[in-house]
């Protein structure tokens, strides 16, 4: 049965306030998540998952209140294949405008026996019955594979099938354990797809761990192989080496639209705002040279690429700030910048030096710059005021 094409849209499933919540140390109070998923919504993110209802009273109020407030964002409750777990989602989400419950279990050989201590049988008859059971509570119901990617695909097949024709609207094949790579994942969809029957009815997702730095390339490969969902978090966070990133995501199918030709809701210029504010809320830096949101990310120090930047910016980069809301690339200056960029920075400053007091000047800074690891404004203006004095000697 061939795979009928899938749509060019991209829905952003964004579970920072669940699997990014779940890391340790991430943890974020119930106002915190308030603001977290308004500002999830105003930037146009299509699923928010809010939490995990069943695993405390304050889960369950917080993913009450999201759900409550949600205008546009489907608002996803996680529950395991239990049946008290998916009342108490249904019960949680069923104020949103657009409620979905997100039921999982195992699939992979290595949980049923290890985790779950069940048969293929008997996982399969669960799958029935929690699928069915959350379809009666809402229209909207995701159902995951966890442990997917370390599943056989044969028997991966039979566990998508129960699941559809209980009722379930969305398909997650999630790579749990970070293990899948691009190739692999992809074509891991294009089986179940082609084999399942219903697979066309459908939505398949992708959701990626990052242990081994593949979560982005994963998800990506997900969408090459049919999946039209990506579950992500902002800033990465998650689980041990964390989920796929929201914001790399993004920005990956905006700026390679000649070979990722897809689209998502997401409104770009926000996610610096967004990153900072999960940051902020959960105490996690945002390494320096995070792709898209680290403070090196638009910033330049050596020489040959600070003159390519002041000549054209598309010489060394590739997306403009702006486009993910920094207002301007930094110059940083360090001993590997040069005249070019180190006169530009004196005219932001506000000083205009002949050639021989720039060339003094820019000398001067050269000799501080191999000493002191980083040259403030403040260092560069101590400079040229000193060269100022000197020349009224
Ligand atoms: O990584 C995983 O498999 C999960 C599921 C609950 C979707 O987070
Ligand atoms: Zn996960």
């Amino acid at each position: 049965m061939p795979a009928s094409a899938p749509s060019d849209r991209v829905i952003i499933f964004d579970t920072t306030l669940r699997d990014g919540e779940q890391c340790p140390g991430a943890s974020m109070t119930y106002e915190e998540k308030i603001e977290v998923a308004e500002l999830l919504e105003s930037m146009g993110v299509d699923v928010i998952e809010a939490g995990f209802p069943i695993a405390s009273q304050g889960d369950f109020e917080s993913v009450h209140e999201i759900a409550k407030r949600s205008e546009k964002a489907v608002i996803a409750g996680l529950a395991r294949a239990i049946s008290g777990d998916i009342a108490r989602a249904g019960e949680a989400v069923r104020v949103a405008k657009r409620p979905r419950i997100h039921t999982f279990v195992s699939t992979s050989p290595i949980h049923l026996a290890h985790q779950m201590r069940k048969t293929e049988e008997q996982v399969l008859e669960i799958i029935s019955a929690t699928v069915a059971q959350a379809r009666n509570l809402v229209e909207d119901v995701e159902w995951s594979a966890m442990d997917a990617t370390r599943t056989p695909i044969e028997y991966l097949c039979r566990c998508v099938e129960a699941a559809i024709k209980a009722g379930a609207t969305t398909i997650n094949l999630p790579d749990t354990v970070g293990y899948a790579v691009p190739e692999e994942y992809a074509a891991m969809f294009r089986a179940v797809r082609e084999r399942v029957p219903g697979a066309d009815k459908v939505i398949f997702s992708t959701h990626c761990h990052n242990d081994l730095g593949l979560a982005v390339a994963n998800s990506l490969a997900g969408l090459a192989g049919g999946a039209r969902q990506i579950e992500c978090t902002l800033n990465g966070i998650g689980e041990r080496a964390g989920n796929a990133a929201l914001e790399e995501i993004v920005m990956a199918i905006k700026t390679r639209a000649d070979v990722l030709p897809y689209g998502t809701g997401v409104d770009s210029t926000m996610l610096t705002r967004a990153s900072k504010m999960v940051s902020a809320v959960t105490s996690f830096p945002v390494q320096y040279n995070k792709a898209i949101v680290g403070r090196n990310a638009f910033a330049h120090e050596s020489g040959i690429h600070q003159d390519g930047m002041l000549k054209n910016n598309t010489t060394y980069e590739i997306m403009t700030p702006e486009s993910v809301g920094v207002t301007k690339t930094s110059l940083v200056m360090g001993k590997h910048s040069g005249r070019h960029a180190f006169r530009e920075k004196l005219k932001d400053l506000g000083y205009e030096l002949g050639e021989n007091a720039l060339e003094d000047v820019f000398n001067r800074f050269k000799n501080l710059a191999d000493r002191k690891k980083n040259v403030y404004d403040e260092d560069i203006e101590a400079l040229v005021d000193q060269e100022i004095a000197s020349a009224h000697d």
